[in-house]
């Protein structure tokens, strides 16, 4: 198993339910940092709804790890003045599974299904009536005897989240009045963020400069922001007057291994392995994971996503290579011409 990281996008074992942070999250519309367009036709719908007296439209979130999609639903149902139920996709294994949740359903409530790609095929189906009519067909005996009773629902919003768009079938998407994808946030954004975060712990912010520097690590992850700013507490509290001050912050957060631009220890030996070992790349997956004795699946969805957002990997029908930009910010060798050019070079 790999080791858990710092600046993993996923929440850590030591935050299970995001305890610690729950404090942390907006709990209106308007405490919810970013994200514009999204909250621009959220707060629309709603409006329009509660005049309405309706409830929302299902809504589906997609994006990365950590964006807020969970808060986003309990936003929601606050703003409904309705509460929120939450479930998640493995956890649904039959259709019975949702018999009781949808039944205690009061008018306007939410019911919450992350990772609801990971729903089974029959929970699907089952779940299709209830979202457009209300209803629900539940089977009653079996064999000879079986049959299905109809139940009536009370007029319900479902939110559901994925961080695989892809894996969502098109019926059950298509069911969903809005569906939006969440992107990563500003800096400035991170910056508000910490701000209010900062706030809500009652920690003195010596300089504007030092939330920056947090923010410009943060991945664009406003998980990730308040774990660094959490850990950059505890490290002015005992090594310093327990302010917020730039220079201490870059002290605790190279001690974490986290550089300027947000890589840790992990980012940084795996493109160093394929700038020195290979060369710069093309590379195999597999081929860098066995040097490094990781597992090839972390490295794919817990390294390369951020390295080739920032422009850092690139990857090809070879395999992967590390781009000119990496190289200089790890003061590496630059890596030798792209794919091909070498058909070009005088001889
Ligand atoms: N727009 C925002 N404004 C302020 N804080 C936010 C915002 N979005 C997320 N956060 C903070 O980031 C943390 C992680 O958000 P959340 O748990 O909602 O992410 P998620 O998208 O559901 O992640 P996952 O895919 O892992 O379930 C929250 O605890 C909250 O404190
Ligand atoms: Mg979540």
């Amino acid at each position: 198993m790999a080791t858990e990281r710092l600046v993993s996008p996923k929440p850590l074992a030591v935050e299970a339910d995001d305890a610690p942070n729950w404090s942390l999250r907006p709990t209106r519309l308007d405490e919810y940092v970013g994200q514009r367009d999204l909250v621009e036709r959220l707060s629309i719908a709603i409006q329009a709804v509660r005049r309405r007296q309706d409830p929302m439209e299902h809504l589906l979130l997609h994006g990365p790890p950590g964006l807020g999609k969970t808060t986003l639903a309990h936003v929601v149902a606050a703003e409904m003045g309705a509460r929120a139920y939450t479930t998640s996709g493995p956890a649904l294994c039959r259709p019975t599974d949702l018999v009781a949740a949808l039944t205690r359903l009061e008018k306007g409530d939410v019911l919450f299904i992350d990772e609801i790609h990971r729903m089974p095929p029959a929970v699907e189906e089952f779940i299709y009536p209830a979202m457009e009519d209300f209803r629900i067909d539940v089977p009653v005996d079996s064999g000879m005897h079986a049959r299905t009773i109809q139940i009536d629902l009370k007029p319900f919003t479902l939110i559901g989240a994925t961080t695989r768009a892809g894996l969502v079938s098109s019926p059950l998407r298509s069911r969903f009045g809005i569906a939006h994808h969440l992107a990563f946030y500003s800096r400035e954004d991170l910056l508000s963020i910490l701000t209010r975060s900062a706030r809500l712990l009652e920690l003195p912010v010596a300089d504007r400069a030092a939330l920056d520097a947090i923010a410009a690590r943060s991945r664009g992850t406003p998980r990730i922001a308040n774990r660094l700013l959490r850990r950059a507490r505890d490290y002015c509290q005992v090594k310093a007057d327990g302010r917020l001050a730039t220079p201490v912050v870059a002290q605790a957060l190279a001690l974490e291994g986290v550089d300027a631009l947000g890589l840790d220890t992990l980012d940084r030996a795996y493109l160093k392995t394929i700038s020195s070992v290979y060369a710069g790349g093309p590379v195999g997956l597999e081929a860098v994971a066995a040097t490094l004795n990781e597992d090839a699946g972390t490295i794919e969805d817990v390294v390369e996503p951020f390295l080739l957002q920032i422009g850092f990997l690139a990857r090809t029908r070879r395999g992967r290579m590390i781009t000119r930009a990496a190289a200089e910010h790890l003061g590496l060798p630059p890596p030798a011409e792209s794919t091909g050019s070498t058909l070009f070079t005088d001889a």
